[in-house]
């Protein structure tokens, strides 16, 4: 993007958006809210890390509390939780399920003895949503967001060789200022506390991924933004590192392939590094370098050393195709969740893998990390595995009037300027997470919003620009929901891609699939007539009971799914401009009680533990077929 059109962007950022929020500081001076954190940690020869996965000790709050309690002394009680998991369906106890408020994770940790000299850090890589992390009974870490990291620099807090007691406090509680919006009820009748949401999947929380304990040397990396291009046959690493305060020395940068040959060095903070003879990153056919940063002293010492895996690929949207590396993009996959049994989001590499093995047994070539960013190492996987990613903030619910039948969404008293600022950051916190994954090819930053709201526009305005002026390199979109239609939807000029979710046949035309192909056809060419934009049908599925069958193709049979699906598909391809289809979802998944789901939503193609309905097989033929094309 060039510097005017930047520069024009950043003004229409009001500066509440603009530098992360640092007010709301509780109990400690020096704790930053939502601070950014570094890179992910590794173990490298400069670097360690130990791992605090296991069995912490458990305890929900007892008060109706909104802020944490200060943390002191070592927790009374007889309940231990696995890290990770999500805490709601490992007991058995209705109180812990239903649980609104804060919960108290500890347990003991020892810095390792070698470590003096270094600088270590506590790092979670989420607290669903809001999470504190307590040295002893110091706070030295306050996060709002439930699924993005954050750390603490413990160096000056305990010695390496001793033991010290980390607690870390979550608190699930959604309010119209959080990520996903939700609103706290109290029973009139019994005083029960329960937390109301807008999005249709369940409100797991607790600590669903990997906590860490880390070292870095004091002169460190702290940042790297890589953004990836090539002319003819060579590459480009265009690159910007940022290293810690007090850093001398300089950084040095080793590019190397992945038969270990270094094909490419340079130096310095920032610049381009060539790669001659590039093998690009492809979608099915995924290339890694090495990007290896180091900060070497002048007898060539090297200080610290982060490699970072970066796969060479471009991303361009030109009129209605999506190009990676040139040629069209056609997407086939799903809108997953983080979501199984017992664990709940709790991140599990059994299931990461086992599912990447479906996606390549279907043919399916990407996912939407709807509705939420999902844990940093299935974005590292998607990498090796060169399964494309439509990345998602946690802005999910945005719609309805929030449960208050007839007003509007944007609002003073809804969804205001403070949901906004925490969108923002949600924003800032996905793209500085992710930015580097060749994955990546896309930010989302929403679900199905109402977009034909009044004050739809100067809600997302900021936000589009906020998004383009922090990452220039790749598309940027929204899931648009069925009721904004072409006609009243406000926003989607702002965005590069029309992402659609559509339920013609399901939500409305129930069983009626002749009348779901008009009503689908209209709708798809009215986007087409005032749109040059690629269309991806990011939603469309039907709830299906496995195993129910009937000879009259009728809804909840499997007989339905397949025949919607086909219909949807016959659609698609009279469409020039469709760039992609994403079935919602790819299994069945947990979600609020109501007489409308029974143990959750059954739109998956494959049911929560991974058996595939009719129309998954229905779905490999196509998406097989499709490749071979
Ligand atoms: C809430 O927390 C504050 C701060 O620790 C404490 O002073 C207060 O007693 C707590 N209130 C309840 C109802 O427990
Ligand atoms: C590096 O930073 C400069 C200055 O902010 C910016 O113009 C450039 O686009 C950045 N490059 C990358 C790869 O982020
Ligand atoms: C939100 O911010 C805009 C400008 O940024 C301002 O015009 C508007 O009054 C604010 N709305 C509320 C509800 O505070």
């Amino acid at each position: 993007m060039k510097l005017l059109a930047r520069l024009s962007l950043l003004a229409i950022i009001p500066s509440s958006l603009a530098v992360p929020t640092n007010d709301n500081q509780i109990a400690s001076r020096d704790v930053v809210l939502n601070a950014l954190p570094m890179l992910k940690p590794q173990r490298s020869l400069s670097r360690d890390l130990v791992n605090l996965d296991g069995l912490w000790k458990f305890s929900v709050a007892t008060s109706a509390n909104s802020t944490a309690q200060p943390w002191t002394g070592p927790l009374v009680t007889d309940l231990e939780c696995p890290v990770p998991a999500s805490y709601n369906d490992i007991f058995v106890d209705r109180a812990i399920h239903d649980h609104v408020g804060w919960v108290y994770y500890q347990r003991d940790v020892i810095v390792p003895k070698g470590w003096s000299g270094e600088q270590y850090f506590v790092r979670a890589e989420s607290a669903t949503h809001e999470g504190q992390i307590y040295v002893n009974d110091r706070l030295v870490a306050h996060h709002v967001g439930g699924y993005t990291p954050f750390e603490a620099d413990v160096t000056d807090l305990v010695t390496a060789g001793q033991q010290f007691r980390l607690t870390i406090a979550v608190n699930n509680i959604l309010t119209f200022e959080t990520l996903p919006p939700g609103k706290v009820m109290t029973s009139a009748l019994t005083g029960k506390r329960t937390q109301k949401y807008y999005h249709d999947f369940y409100n797991y929380a607790g600590l669903a991924r990997s906590v860490w304990l880390y070292s870095v040397p004091k002169q460190h990396i702290q940042d790297i933004t890589v953004v990836t291009d090539y002319k003819g046959n060579t590459g480009m690493i265009n690159y910007n590192i940022t290293v810690a305060k007090g850093t001398t020395r300089k950084v040095q940068i080793a590019v190397i392939d992945e038969s270990g040959k270094t094909v490419a060095e340079g130096s310095g903070a920032t610049g381009t590094i060539n790669i001659p003879s590039v093998k690009l990153w492809q979608p099915g056919a995924a290339y890694l370098y090495n990007f290896r940063a180091s900060i070497v002293d002048s007898s060539k010492k090297t200080l610290d050393t982060y490699n970072l895996a970066t796969g060479i690929r471009t991303v361009v949207v030109k009129n209605t195709q999506f190009l990676i590396n040139g040629k069209p993009f056609y997407f086939t996959g799903f809108g997953k969740h983080e979501d199984t049994n017992v664990r709940g989001k709790g991140h599990d590499q059994a299931y990461m893998v086992h599912d990447f093995q479906l996606l390549n047994w279907i043919g399916a070539n990407s996912f939407r990390t709807s509705h939420y960013p999902y844990t940093e190492e299935m974005m590292e996987y998607a990498d090796r595995r060169g399964i494309v990613v439509i990345d998602e903030t946690p802005a999910v619910g945005l719609n309805f009037g929030l449960g208050t039948p007839g007003s509007v969404t944007f609002g003073p008293d809804l969804i205001n300027n403070k949901t906004q600022a925490a969108h923002a950051q949600a924003i800032r916190e996905l793209f500085h997470r992710d930015k580097n994954h060749a994955s990546v090819v896309m930010w989302s930053i929403a679900n199905e919003p109402a977009s034909d709201d009044k004050g739809a526009r100067a809600y997302f305005e900021p936000l589009a620009a906020l998004a383009r002026s922090l990452d220039s390199s790749r598309p940027i979109t929204f899931a648009n929901v069925f009721f904004a239609t072409h006609v009243t939807d406000k926003i989607s000029d702002l965005f590069d891609v029309l992402c659609l979710n559509r339920y013609y046949g399901w939500y409305t035309e129930t069983g009626e699939l002749a009348d779901a192909e008009v009503a689908l056809t209209t709708d798809l060419q009215g986007w087409v007539k005032k749109y040059n934009k690629p269309i991806v049908m990011t939603e469309y599925g039907a709830d299906t009971v496995s195993g129910l069958h009937t000879v009259l193709g009728l809804p909840w049979s499997e007989e339905y799914q397949v025949a919607m699906l086909t219909m949807y598909h016959r659609v698609f391809d009279s469409i020039k401009a469709m760039a992609g289809e994403h079935v919602w979802n790819f299994a069945d998944f947990q979600t609020s009680m109501g007489t409308g789901r029974v143990d959750g939503n059954k739109k998956g193609v494959f049911t929560r533990d991974r058996r595939p309905k009719a129309a998954a097989h229905a779905l490999k033929e196509r998406w097989t077929n499709l490749k071979k094309k």
